[in-house]
């Protein structure tokens, strides 16, 4: 692996449902995703984060294990329900605790806290009273943000404040595949405009509390037409995806054919587009689109069904190599990705790569305590190749931060999608440290 420029960041993210569990204990409240797991036939083979990998008990434990890879950086999320169980009004002493607890484990141990305020965990409470649909919950979100900045600000300097909008208004709200399921198609489109009022409102009151960093995590990837038939169809896929979220976080304006569309008051565009001081890109694989085929059965070509309506249908990116989830590992995609977004926005602030990695369905340890992972090492590798040619392009990139940690739940696919650096025994809790661990801490190791 050729260098990295002086004071790059090595990171590992986490997220607070995918790893604490605790579902229910020392006053947490619900969450949308806790009620939708309940649900039957949401997750596979039926599982659940109520326990996840109970990181809220055994946290000490998991700093160390990221800690002694000398990892800069540690990206991890707030539960929302956790510190405010219904997501306003009296905070949860207990809840606000752990993160101060956690927070002090990771400063001990010389590993900068980032975390993210909101990574799709809503409280249930916040939904019932219309969720993402509801303009107040916005404002709740900032609120949340300032009560963090109080409390934390003084160990905290760096904040991420929502985790892949486009993700969580696509599937949970357009589509039913992620919490809350609404299934609305176009109907969610209001849940978009919500989120990224939320992620302005937060960053205004995460400077007012005088935050140094503040920055975003977005989901991004190229997409691409099946066919010369299909370019409409990949265009409007884009910008549903991709360019409805960064457009107006990095340019202050919606794109125009969905600007009619989203409930947008005088002068939220303004607050959305304040300057930020990372731009976070999580990345996993490209996409590949085509307009539907009449007549062509789409059910279970991919892992979510498109509504009927819907003018576009994701089909799977040819690809020689694909990780045990069955995503085509395609590490140019990250490369295309940073150099499109550097040429469409000439505001672009430095970028963290905040989520790159693979699950791979890793053996449980041998007799010699190893977990042998070496295709999840060439993943890394190639993709951090794939960021080291975007930098040489010109793109301004400050850090990498591997997904995950540890394995955890992934979400609706529960605990078979391993992405962890480190191994989890779910029956047991016992953690080991991968093959590709060791090679992350030899790889921070070889650029201090
Ligand atoms: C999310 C993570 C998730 C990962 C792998 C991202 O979409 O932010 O929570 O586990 O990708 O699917």
């Amino acid at each position: 692996m050729s260098d990295f420029p002086a004071g790059f960041r090595f990171g590992m993210a986490t997220s607070a449902y995918q790893i604490e569990g605790a579902f229910d204990l020392d006053g947490k409240g619900p969450s949308i995703w806790d009620t939708f797991a309940a649900r039957p036939g949401t997750i596979r083979h039926g599982e659940d984060g109520r326990v996840a990998i109970d990181h809220y008990h055994r946290y000490a434990e998991d700093v160390a294990h990221i800690a002694d890879a000398g990892t800069h950086d540690y990206r991890f999320s707030f539960s929302w329900p956790r510190v405010l169980p219904t997501g306003t009004g009296t905070v949860n002493k207990a809840g606000l605790d752990f993160y101060d607890r956690l927070v002090d484990a990771l400063l001990a141990r010389g590993v900068r806290p980032v975390p993210t305020l909101y990574h799709w965990d809503l409280p249930q409470a916040l939904e019932d009273a219309g969720g993402w649909l509801s303009r107040d919950t916005a404002y709740a979100l900032g609120d949340f943000a300032a009560l963090l900045a109080d409390r934390l600000g003084d160990r905290v300097h760096d904040w991420i404040t929502l985790n892949e909008m486009s993700v969580q208004v696509l599937y949970g709200y357009a589509l039913t595949s992620h919490a809350p399921g609404l299934g609305l198609g176009f109907g969610a489109l209001p849940a978009a405009h919500h989120q990224l009022l939320a992620h302005g409102l937060a960053v205004q009151a995460l400077r007012a509390a005088g935050a140094a960093t503040v920055g975003v995590a977005a989901q991004h990837f190229p997409v691409a037409p099946a066919s010369s038939d299909d370019v409409e169809a990949a265009e409007i896929f884009a910008t549903l995806t991709n360019w409805l979220f960064a457009d107006p976080i990095l340019r202050g304006t919606y794109p125009e054919s969905l600007a009619p569309l989203l409930p947008v008051a005088d002068g939220d565009l303004e607050i959305i587009g304040a300057p930020l001081d990372f731009y976070g890109v999580n990345y996993y694989e490209p996409t590949l689109i085509e307009a539907p085929r009449p007549g062509r059965d789409y059910h279970g070509v991919l892992e979510v069904d498109i509504p009927e309506e819907m003018p576009f249908r994701p089909v799977p990116v040819p690809s020689p190599e694909r990780t045990d989830f069955g995503w085509a590992i395609v590490p140019d995609g990250l490369t295309t990705i940073l150099t499109t977004l550097r040429d469409r926005y000439p505001a672009l602030p430095p970028v963290i790569i905040t989520e790159n990695g693979a699950s791979f369905h890793d053996p449980a340890p041998g007799p010699d305590g190893r977990v042998r992972d070496a295709r999840r090492i060439a993943y890394l590798d190639a993709h951090l190749g794939a960021v080291r040619a975007a930098i040489d392009a010109g793109v301004d990139v400050r850090g990498y931060y591997v997904w995950s940690a540890l394995d955890n739940v992934e979400w609706a696919a529960g605990y078979d999608e391993r992405f962890g650096l480190v191994h989890v025994d779910r029956a047991t809790q016992v953690r080991t440290r991968k093959d590709s661990w060791h090679w992350f801490r030899a790889l921070i190791a070889a650029h201090a």
